[in-house]
């Protein structure tokens, strides 16, 4: 039984911020995490919760700054550099070195919210939480719950995607992991802060990134299309010029 209900009655504008970015990793990535996840000594979770999460959280953690982590992170935050989904759905300005937790025998995250505020650690640089990154090393059949189930005005909608692949949602959204019943659930999770604040400046920008994408794949070679085209691109980078915070 799913711990929490898919509504399918969703607002478009809902979807538009929950994204799944597909393929962040490679197979042969995900096989390699799995092998240095899989021999990790793991820690109790609650080393990086804040006072209230910390109620809430029963899950194991990779040590923050552990070689594995590290490693690995660097993997990650390398794939997305190059990832022109994510890219164009985050705008990052500043992402948090990725953690690693891991769900067995019963466990969960009750419902919370993310700090708003992170301190990247061994440095002075803070981050301000826009959007949680829950990135999956675990396939759907290796476990049973661990659910990540996003709440919002409009529903809750229950997230468990394939290995490699990873969901974005807005940092400000209350959402739990439903209790792992069998196996394991192996993610990395992270957060950054963009380049534009607004959950729905942002989703705009998206918007208007995919459809100057589809012109110019579908029309190229078309005049009007191309003017069309590089007005729009204008118009994108001056909200852009506008909305972009870069302190
Ligand atoms: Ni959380």
């Amino acid at each position: 039984m799913r711990e929490c209900a898919d509504h399918s009655r969703l607002s478009p504008l809902f979807k538009t911020m929950l994204i799944t970015i597909p393929d962040v990793l490679t197979p042969e990535q995900v096989a390699y995490a799995r092998q240095l996840l899989d021999a990790a000594d793991w820690v109790d979770g609650k080393v990086t919760a804040g006072h209230q999460s910390a109620k809430a959280k029963d899950n194991m953690q990779l040590p923050e700054g552990s070689p594995a982590a590290r490693e690995l992170g660097d993997m990650i935050l390398s794939a997305l550099g190059k990832n022109s989904l994510f890219l164009a759905a985050a705008l990052p300005l500043r992402i948090f070195p990725p953690l690693f937790n891991r769900y067995a025998g019963g466990q969960s995250f009750g419902t919370h919210v993310d700090n708003a505020i992170r301190q990247v650690p061994g440095t002075p640089l803070r981050i301000r939480t826009d959007l949680s990154a829950t990135l999956f090393f675990a396939a759907p059949e290796e476990y049973d719950g661990g659910e990540l189930c996003i709440e919002d005005t409009y529903g809750v909608q229950s997230v468990k995607l394939p290995p490699g692949h990873m969901v974005l949602y807005p940092s400000t959204s209350l959402h739990h992991v439903s209790p792992v019943t069998r196996g394991a659930r192996i993610c990395s999770f992270f957060w950054l802060q963009s380049m534009i604040r607004d959950d729905s400046q942002r989703s705009l920008m998206f918007d208007l990134d995919l459809a100057i994408q589809r012109l110019n794949h579908e029309l190229a070679g078309n005049p009007t299309v191309e003017k069309t085209s590089v007005q729009l691109t204008g118009v994108y980078h001056n909200l852009l010029r506008q909305w972009a915070e870069m302190g």
